[in-house]
């Protein structure tokens, strides 16, 4: 099934995905081994180091369909553990704001990305200036559940006041379901996260505060703003 994309995706939003992808290339530490995120605005990254054969040695990805975009690309793709410490991870978001807290996994692939996060000494985040909010919400928060969990959490989330929305007909990579939450308090992302993160049957929160990003890259009309 489509990824969650509540709103049409127009000519300009792309042209400033790409303009904020291609500023990420700068970061990069040539011959590293790259973590590489998921979504549209990774694949014009993605589209962007195909261009630059042997600038990076190989990535790290965090999705099966990253993954195939990086091999098609000719870019090797390490299994994390055999890598350990990702040097940079380029990876976009559904919404951030000036702190560089994000709301993440729109596309489903928030647990690999956010293992990626962790492993990163350093996370560049690209989004177009749309995704720039002072307050994290009005995108729906996605959170990776296990199956049979799945209305056990969505009671815990309407007890603090979150409408939960069934992902159908979605698997993620590590075959468990999403949902999608509006309507939980959202003033202080970190302390949100912790308090989700303890729920039983929840994998992973798409809240990304606790370990935010380092820099936001903001592709705007008429180039890119650095956060
Ligand atoms: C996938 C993600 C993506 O980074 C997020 O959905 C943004 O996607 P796009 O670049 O297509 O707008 O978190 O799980």
């Amino acid at each position: 099934m489509a990824a969650h994309t509540p709103e049409q995706t127009t000519a300009g939003t792309h042209a400033k995905k790409r303009r904020c992808a291609e500023a990420a290339l700068r970061y990069i530490d040539p011959g590293s081994v790259l973590g590489v995120g998921t979504g549209s605005t990774v694949g014009y990254f993605i589209a962007a180091l195909a261009a630059r054969p042997g600038l990076i040695r190989a990535a790290v990805s965090s999705s099966t369909a990253t993954t195939a975009l990086l091999r098609s690309a000719g870019i090797d793709v390490f299994d994390l553990n055999d890598v350990g410490t990702v040097h940079l991870y380029i990876d976009g978001a559904d919404q951030a704001t000036r702190a560089r807290h994000l709301i993440k996994g729109g596309g489903g692939a928030l647990t690999r990305e956010k293992i990626v996060a962790a492993a990163a000494e350093r996370f560049v985040c690209i989004i177009d200036d749309g995704k720039l909010v002072d307050t994290l919400g009005s995108f729906p928060l996605p959170l990776e559940v296990i199956p049979m969990a799945r209305t056990l959490v969505t009671r815990a989330l309407a007890a603090r006041g979150g409408r939960a929305e069934w992902r159908r007909d979605f698997l993620t990579d590590n075959g468990n379901q999403i949902i999608d939450v509006q309507g939980l308090p959202l003033a202080d992302p970190p302390a949100l996260e912790r308090e989700l993160d303890t729920l039983t049957g929840v994998v992973t929160v798409g809240l990304f505060a606790l370990r935010p990003a380092d820099v936001l890259l903001v592709g705007t009309a008429t180039g890119v703003e650095t956060i």
